[in-house]
């Protein structure tokens, strides 16, 4: 585990309360042999405690403190490098600009053969299409589930449910931090920076909330959703931006006497596009509070909305364990081959 902030520790929540049910129904028997958190890391090849290692996070910062297994030096590189292990799980904090540390943790845990579950949207928005050619090229597997929707399949809706259709657009809202902030804004009439702070408080904004705020949280999506699912090599500097700081409470009392909302909506049609859009209240994109909703355009098949909460980490680890099992599975199957 690299990373043990709200989305590690809910992961390592799930798999030890869920144990006994993981091995009984898909035979997953993981084992937590090292986690790293911003001052060191612990390590146990027979598999850390995860009570322990979650009390010794509270009362003293750092898994690091660990008198038995703590390794207070231990950087994320060394620990990827030297750790054995089949997979890492990379839950550290998006940066959009650099993708780093991310992207570092991610390619040497393939160059060490190790495959990678990610939550991490900064090295899919900057260099996807390289991470999967190096993940190919090392012969082990790279998901990214929990980067778009959190714990609601909006990419493998995509990409497994649409499967030979061609999809045209996508239209959607993919950011659930300003969701929330736009419906309580909207149904209690409160500022946006109480707002802000109650998104805050329930773990659903980035570590700095300019990112949600700003768009570019949505626009990463919005780019690993364009490669991945649709072919189009883009970053994110090819997405027009804009967040909804200028949307005021007028704005939205405006739109409501309309029968309309404001949200901030993330499209993909000639050229991609975040920016605050009034639409209509009986929209199926016309969600509340934390969930996210996205519309596909196929050729075939017409329009389908998917719609679940976009945000938080017990979601959010739902989309690692569903990332783990879904690599048990390929490699089960690369074996019968
Ligand atoms: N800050 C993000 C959001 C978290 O609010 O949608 C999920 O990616």
């Amino acid at each position: 585990m690299v990373g043990w902030g709200v989305v590690g520790q809910s992961f390592a929540q799930i798999i030890a309360q869920r144990k006994k049910e993981l091995a009984k129904k898909y035979g997953f028997r993981p084992r937590i042999v090292a986690i790293v958190d911003k001052k060191g890391a612990a390590i146990n090849p027979k598999g850390l405690d995860i009570e322990e290692m979650l009390t010794l996070k509270k009362d003293k910062g750092t898994v690091a403190a660990s008198s038995k297994y703590g390794c207070p030096d231990m950087t994320a590189l060394e620990a990827i490098e030297s750790v054995e292990a089949e997979a890492i799980v990379e839950v550290t904090p998006t940066n959009i600009e650099t993708a780093e540390p991310g992207l570092s943790y991610i390619k040497t845990a393939f160059k060490t053969g190790k495959h990678v579950v990610t939550t991490n949207k900064g090295p899919l928005a900057l260099a996807l299409p390289a991470l999967t050619e190096l993940a190919d090229y090392n012969n082990v597997c790279l998901r990214f589930s929990g980067t778009v929707g959190a714990g609601t399949p909006i990419l493998e809706f995509a990409k497994n449910c649409l499967k030979g259709d061609k999809i045209v657009s996508v239209r959607g809202i993919l950011n659930g931090t300003t969701n929330y902030i736009l419906t309580e804004m909207d149904e209690k009439h409160i500022t946006f920076d109480k707002a802000l702070k109650a998104a805050q408080n329930l773990g659903y904004a980035e570590a700095e909330p300019s990112m949600d705020v700003e768009g570019h949280d949505a626009a990463a999506k919005l780019v690993i959703m364009a490669n991945w699912i649709m072919n189009k090599k883009v970053t994110i500097e090819n997405v027009k931006i804009r967040g909804i700081r200028d949307v005021s409470a007028q704005d939205i009392a405006d739109a409501s006497e309309k029968g309309c909302t404001i949200k901030l909506i993330g499209s993909i049609e000639e050229s991609l596009k975040v920016e605050p859009t009034q639409i209509s209240k009986h929209d199926p994109l016309a969600v509340d509070g934390a969930l996210n909703a996205v519309t596909f355009v196929s050729q075939s098949a017409g329009e389908q909305t998917i719609i679940g909460l976009g945000a938080g980490g017990v979601e959010t680890a739902s989309a690692v364990l569903r990332d783990l099992l879904d690599i048990k599975q390929t490699i089960a199957n690369s074996m019968i081959k």
